[in-house]
């Protein structure tokens, strides 16, 4: 199903190999986003696919992990090449307080950056927790390095902290005391994360990813709890995701059939 919303044609402008799989996209658009909305993208001819906003401004950019068929169709992308977006969709991010804390799993840092970016700009003091399975998968460091408390997790120890970037998160929320938590990766790690949130009585904000055919609220395809995750999330609060009995425990594919999370 695709929305009767258009497309604008948008040319790529630059491509970025960020790591064995995943490669940052920029091109311009004018209309105006904020971290945690997220494009509809088509590759002509292949599919469109939900994609994080990973850069604000004019130039904007899209962070893509080549999982299946379109997203290899992305990647195999020039500049000049020209992908489709709808969008911005979805409701952002939005700051509170003074000290916060961002975790990020794998390519869910594209979500995640821009909203770092903004805080520090905005005088907060924003300390990361950055993770991978291994350090070749790291995204962004460079980007972070100068501008946020950046800690990094691999799970392999190749680099910072040996284990779970959650587990990381876990030790700074014991050691500082943050006014909000932002969370953005597979769903399995924000479940097991949420409930140490939920110990600690923290407030977070986490993004959630669930199949999205029309991006604007009409087909239900992303339907969870009382919530569409494209138009009332991606990004949720500890009262909504306490809403949802799928959080955690399954998603539903393409033509709407259960697939379990664990
Ligand atoms: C709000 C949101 C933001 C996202 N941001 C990013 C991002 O910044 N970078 C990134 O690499 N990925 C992101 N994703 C995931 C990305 O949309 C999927 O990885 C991509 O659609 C896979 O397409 P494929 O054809 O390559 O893989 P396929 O082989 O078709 O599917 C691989 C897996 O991707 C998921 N998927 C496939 N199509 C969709 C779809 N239309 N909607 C949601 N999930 C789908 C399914 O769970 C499937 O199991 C985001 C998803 C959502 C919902
Ligand atoms: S993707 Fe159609 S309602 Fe959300």
């Amino acid at each position: 199903m695709r929305s009767s919303e258009p497309f604008r044609m948008a040319e790529i402008l630059e491509v970025v190999e960020e790591s064995s799989l995943v490669k940052t996209f920029r091109f311009r658009d004018d209309v105006p986003a904020e971290p945690g909305q997220f494009y509809m993208v088509w590759v002509p001819g292949v599919d469109e696919m939900p994609m994080s906003i990973s850069y604000m401004g004019e130039m904007k950019g899209i962070t893509v992990h080549r999982i299946g068929k379109g997203t290899e169709a992305l990647h195999a992308m020039k500049e000049g090449d020209v992908i489709g977006i709808r969008g911005p969709y979805g409701r952002p991010y939005s700051l509170e307080g003074k000290k916060v804390l961002m975790v990020a799993g794998g390519t869910a840092v594209a979500s995640l950056a821009p909203l770092a970016e903004k805080a520090v700009e905005n005088g907060l003091e924003v300390f990361f927790a950055l993770g991978a399975r291994d350090k070749g998968k790291l995204v962004f460091v460079e980007r972070l390095k100068g501008t946020v408390d950046l800690h990094i997790a691999t799970d392999d120890g190749s680099m910072g902290y040996h284990g779970f970037v959650t587990n990381l998160a876990k030790e700074l929320m014991e050691k500082e005391r943050f006014d909000m938590v932002y969370a953005c990766g597979p769903e399995i790690m924000l479940y097991y994360f949420f409930r140490t949130t939920q110990e600690m009585g923290v407030k977070v904000q986490f993004s959630l990813e669930r199949y999205m055919k029309c991006g604007i609220g009409l087909c239900g395809s992303c339907a969870v709890g009382p919530y569409l995750v494209c138009r009332d999330g991606p990004i949720f609060t500890e009262k909504e995701i306490l809403k949802m009995p799928e959080f955690g425990n399954y998603m539903r594919d393409a033509s709407g059939r259960k697939v379990g999370l664990k």
